[in-house]
């Protein structure tokens, strides 16, 4: 394929990953950024997501352009927006920065390009929220330049599976739309899927979500139960995931975190809304999984009773604070609501997490393991990095609470499972 120059618009966990695949396979790539400490950071060849090793930025070398001026987009055959979609203080979508980055884009949109918009969002974003502001170029989307929808699906943390790997889902404005944008993708990846317009793409990404969102609040919902039975969750869930066929495996844990399960169902929820309609399964999901860490914080309370000791001045150790194992994304992580409800009730609280070294805003730095597994009261796994050995936490401190099942297989007494 013939060398293109991409523009992306938003440089973090998804952009900059995007970026360096379409550089990595020798195409020209514009990378934008409102924040121009990222910006800087490329255009010194360091990289600051996690996923993507300061090497590759430097082994790409001049084919990525990092900026934080959009006229810089006027020479790009496509421009994909990855900014963020969070939700406002009511819950609600928070299309600002979708607004602020199309608003800035119409500006410089000429002719013939493509804009694709990347950002997890409600489906008819695109063409109802989208299409408008990029027309205030003067130019008719369809007809003058091309527009679609592409959701992201990148994993952070996740190795087996790559951009080149996953199948990219397209839906266009029009059929010619959805063309130029699948020729554009299957330069980074090796299956793309076309559907019949963005709302369907947009939808598609939001199923992803409620899906895992849904099937995750089911799992919490049995280990509350199976607190009350005295059954081991665990062991349930490895013997119904010996089944072949017809059951997909999830687990329950202390809660959602990242930026898109505890976020994208409710994008949806809004829309619904919008229709006169209750989508039931997304609020009950979300509230059963938002409530986690309150159960979490009672199991804890409970250990330390059945040891005769109180949440009041217990010093408890939090392992891994960050939402998933293998990153540092503290974003939405379940251990920040944990720590809270915990000190709330009078804990002394510290963490070890080698992913995340400090917490500024809570005043904690990672303790090392040797100084304090067996001078805490309470060691609780809450999210289970590969780096750390359970096997010693269970020998070395005296209670350990495990909320991911990373210690099925060790028996000991000192040892309880969510
Ligand atoms: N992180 C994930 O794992 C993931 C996975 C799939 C989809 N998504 C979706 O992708 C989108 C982006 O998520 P992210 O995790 O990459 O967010 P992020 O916060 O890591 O990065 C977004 C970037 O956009 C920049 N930005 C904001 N407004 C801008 C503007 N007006 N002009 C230029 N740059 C601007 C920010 O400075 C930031 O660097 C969201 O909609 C998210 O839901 C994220």
């Amino acid at each position: 394929m013939a060398p293109m120059k991409v523009g992306i618009i938003g440089l973090g966990y998804v952009g900059l990953p995007l970026a360096v695949a379409f550089a990595e396979e020798g195409h020209e790539v514009v990378g934008l950024d409102a924040d121009g400490r990222k910006v800087e950071a490329l255009r010194e060849g360091r990289s600051y997501i996690e996923d993507v090793p300061t090497e590759t930025i430097s082994s790409v070398g001049d084919r990525l352009v990092a900026t934080t001026s959009y006229e810089d987009l006027a020479a790009c055959e496509a421009v994909l927006i990855c900014v963020p979609t969070p939700l406002t203080q009511s819950r609600e979508p928070d299309l600002t920065y979708l607004v602020d980055s199309a608003t800035s884009l119409s500006a410089v949109l000429v002719p013939e390009q493509l804009v694709v918009l990347e950002s997890t969002t409600y489906p008819g974003t695109t063409r109802e929220r989208l299409r408008p502001i990029l027309e205030e170029s003067g130019l008719a989307a369809g007809r003058d330049f091309h527009l679609a929808f592409s959701p992201e699906r990148i994993d952070p943390g996740r190795t087996d599976y790559t951009i080149r790997t996953t199948p990219k889902i397209v839906g266009g404005l029009t059929e010619a739309c959805t063309e130029r944008a699948r020729e554009l993708y299957a330069a980074i990846c090796d299956e793309v899927v076309t559907v019949s317009g963005p709302e369907a793409a947009e939808l598609a990404k939001l199923l992803e979500n409620i899906f895992r969102s849904v099937n995750i609040a089911l799992m919490n919902e049995l280990a509350m139960l199976c607190d009350r039975l005295d059954i081991d969750i665990w062991e349930v869930i490895d013997a119904a995931a010996t089944k072949p066929f017809g059951f997909m495996r999830f687990d329950p844990g202390p809660g959602m975190g990242g930026h898109c399960l505890p976020v994208d169902p409710f994008y949806l929820a809004y829309k619904a809304r919008e229709h006169d309609f209750y989508t039931e399964f997304i609020e009950l999901a979300g509230k059963i999984n938002q409530n986690q860490p309150h159960f979490c914080v009672q199991r804890m309370e409970h250990s330390l009773n059945e040891v005769s000791k109180p949440m009041r001045g217990s010093r408890i150790l939090l392992l891994g604070v960050s939402y998933k194992a293998g990153v540092g994304d503290m974003r939405e992580s379940p251990a920040l609501k944990i720590m809270r409800l915990a000190r709330e009730m009078g804990a002394d609280v510290v963490y070890h997490d080698p992913h995340v070294p400090e917490l500024p805003d809570l005043g904690l730095s990672s303790v090392e393991l040797a100084d304090e597994l067996a001078g805490c009261d309470l060691a609780c796994v809450v999210t289970a990095h590969p780096e750390v050995d359970y096997e010693r936490v269970v020998a070395e401190a005296p209670l350990v609470l495990d909320f991911r099942g990373v210690t099925r297989g060790i028996e000991a007494k000192n040892l309880v499972r969510l």
